[in-house]
């Protein structure tokens, strides 16, 4: 999502999320804990039964894990064993034969189990014994994961822990997903990262019981997979200008600056991560992203263009190359299609959609189709004699010729055909598969149409948005706040849910520059679309979400793992009075916590005034600054308002 919206927009569509959260906090209100109150259990996504019994399992220091299907069942087993051993330091050891000692049972009906399918499972816990019953493998694996909530929060370390009880409350537990295709993508094309993070951004995943990792594996800012052939894809493709700062504004790149940030794939390295998510029961789905978002293959092989000034152009490095100011599709400032008119062009595609279908097993292939940019096209000779010969009448059904040439390649190597929703317009082929980006509206739309759709809408799905107020969060072109995002349902009402294959949300990386930054935009409203995804929809409730949510905020601590604090940030909402003062409301997503501010400079701390009312900003104050605070503790961060940026957000009237 490139979409830019100025500061002013910015402030208007926090104002109206702030509106919305207000809203959903009140619907949701009913039937409260304390959010800080720690239960026991906290599993998220929340299971769809859970029964809790009297007493404990505490695991002993020898640990035996019984199961007669050993083979099938390696991954659990082997998973076990390294998150049972290295907290607790303790002995984990595993068995095929019966036995009347063992503390963990793994089992695989003989007889399916319809209740749970293909990836549910049954957890009990007693006193004597931990029993993992599913129909499959991953059913096996996630009552796994289950369990791994239930234990105490330092399970997650990676070194030992001394003086923790280990031990796992009496439950018995049925739980199986909503929906099927339970996603994340990850964009490692505007930033690369490298085949170590991708492998840590899984693990991460896998706790939450997702099951795709979407690879966005191309882009203007780079070619990330080694295609043989094209050798220049990752020699020139892979590679630009270190740039950091505001991605889109860039100072141009001069000749002489080193082009060497960046990095690419080899077809082993995809492989081997391939494997590494088929071992965590994830499968990848690849995107390769044309015709539009192709300047890195364009300025490794300018011949894939229909614009002559190509055999210049650079491989991107965050400079602006589009003019989004009348929205999709943008104006290009420069070319950075594959020409649909050129023969070139699907000889390479079929060459690119051959090697990747031979790396990715997954059945489905996403080839973008977003955002391609139309006015080049326009005035190219080629393209206007494209359209005479083909009767085509305009550049969306120009994009859709593409589309359905590049679909017959895709479905010759074996694959189904996936695009962002954008291809709809000029009309593609009723096979098509459509992951629905802009919009809950145009998946509504594409599934009518009897497409099979992904839900993945900006308004709920979107990871590179701002989890708070732009003064405390990297700026990104919009907000979208955990609470928003827990409003997620990916089959509303009205569509026929045959058609709606899952969610997923996605993970943008222009303003992502390392992993650590990637997980802090991806949880916790990991945690919300998770539940989305898998559990069941009357199950959903904000504050027992939220409470679960802080439990695994620590979680995440002792795992390593980043995430945004950013839940506990005020929305800030800010108006002009009659007479020209401005007027700040503050609202919280969060509600047991207080708001302390200052006007002074100062940082205000729970001795300052406690915000209780739309403040008036007094004359001459410079700064507002707030911190929210439960009880005596600190809980968000410091907030620094200037009052200059409240007067742009709510500007006097001439
Ligand atoms: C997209 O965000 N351009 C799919």
């Amino acid at each position: 999502m490139k979409l830019l919206l100025s500061s002013a927009l910015i402030s208007l569509s926090l104002g109206s999320l702030a509106q919305n959260t207000v809203v959903a906090t009140d619907e949701i209100a009913l039937n409260q804990t304390a959010n800080h109150a720690h239960s026991e259990i906290a599993i998220i996504p929340e299971p769809v039964t859970i029964t809790k019994q009297d007493g404990h399992f505490k695991l002993p220091e020898s640990i035996l894990i019984q199961t007669s299907k050993p083979t099938e069942l390696k991954q659990a087993i082997a998973f076990l064993q390294e998150r049972l051993s290295v907290p607790t330091g303790y002995f984990v050891s595993s068995t095929a034969a019966a036995s009347n000692t063992a503390n963990i049972r793994l089992v695989l009906t003989e007889r399916n189990d319809a209740a749970i399918g293909a990836e549910g499972y049954h957890l009990q816990v007693t006193p004597q014994q931990i029993t993992i019953t599913a129909n499959k493998p991953a059913g096996i694996f996630y009552g796994v994961q289950t369990l791994m909530q239930l234990l105490p929060k330092e399970i997650e370390s990676k070194e030992e822990v001394k003086d923790v009880t280990w031990k796992v409350p009496c439950v018995n537990i049925t739980d199986y997903p909503r929906l099927g295709w339970r996603g994340l993508m990850f964009d490692v094309a505007r930033h690369f990262f490298t085949k170590d993070e991708v492998k840590q951004y899984i693990d991460a995943m896998v706790r939450y019981k997702y099951n795709i990792l979407h690879l966005h594996l191309t882009d203007d800012e780079g070619w990330r997979i080694e295609i043989k052939g094209y050798p220049k894809l990752t020699e020139v493709g892979a590679w630009n200008v270190k740039r950091v700062g505001s991605f889109g504004n860039f100072i141009p790149t001069k000749p002489e600056e080193p082009r060497n940030y960046g990095g690419f794939y080899t077809q082993e390295d995809l492989k081997e991560l391939v494997a590494y998510a088929k071992e965590r029961f994830v499968n990848i789905l690849p995107e390769v992203d044309v015709p539009g978002h192709s300047l890195a293959a364009v300025a490794s092989y300018p011949e894939l263009s229909c614009t002559p000034d190509a055999v210049n152009y650079k491989v991107r490095s965050g400079e602006r190359i589009m003019d989004w100011s009348r929205g999709v599709p943008p104006l290009a400032m420069v070319d950075n299609t594959l020409c649909p008119a050129n023969e070139k062009v699907y000889e390479f595609l079929d060459t690119v959609v051959s090697q990747v279908a031979k790396i990715f097993p997954f059945e489905y292939m996403h080839m973008g189709g977003d955002e391609a940019p139309h006015n080049f096209w326009e005035k190219t000779p080629q393209i206007l004699e494209l359209m005479k010969r083909e009767n085509l009448k305009n550049m969306h059904q120009v994009q859709s010729y593409f589309e359905r040439r590049l679909e017959k390649i895709v479905a010759k190597h074996g694959k189904r055909f996936m695009a962002w929703d954008e291809v709809l317009e000029g009309g593609v082929s009723q096979s098509t598969a459509v992951m629905s980006w802009r919009d809950m509206k145009y998946g509504v739309q594409a599934a009518k149409n009897k497409h099979e759709v992904v839900m993945s809408p900006t308004q709920y799905a979107y990871l590179d948005y701002m989890q708070a107020d732009e003064i405390t969060e990297p700026k990104v072109y919009k907000g979208l706040r955990l609470s928003k995002t827990y409003q997620f349902d990916p089959v509303p009402d009205g569509v026929d849910p045959k058609y709606i294959k899952g969610g997923q949300g996605n993970l943008w990386t222009e303003q992502v520059y390392n992993i650590r930054q990637a997980e802090y935009q991806t949880w916790p409203r990991g945690f919300a679309l998770a539940e989305s995804v898998w559990s069941p929809k009357e199950k959903k409730n904000w504050n027992n979400f939220f409470a679960r949510t802080e439990q695994h905020f620590e979680r995440l601590a002792i795992a390593e793992t980043k995430y945004a604090p950013s839940v506990y940030d005020p929305i800030f909402t800010v108006k002009r009075t009659a007479d020209g003062k401005l007027l700040v409301t503050l609202d919280k997503e969060v509600e047991d916590l207080d708001i302390y501010y200052s006007f002074d400079n100062s940082f205000p701390d729970h001795f300052y005034p406690k915000y209780t009312e739309p403040l008036v900003v007094p004359i001459d104050a410079n700064m507002l600054r707030v911190i929210t605070y439960r009880g005596k503790k600190p809980i968000g961060r410091m907030m620094n308002m200037p009052i200059e940026e409240l007067n742009k957000r709510a500007p006097m009237k001439k």
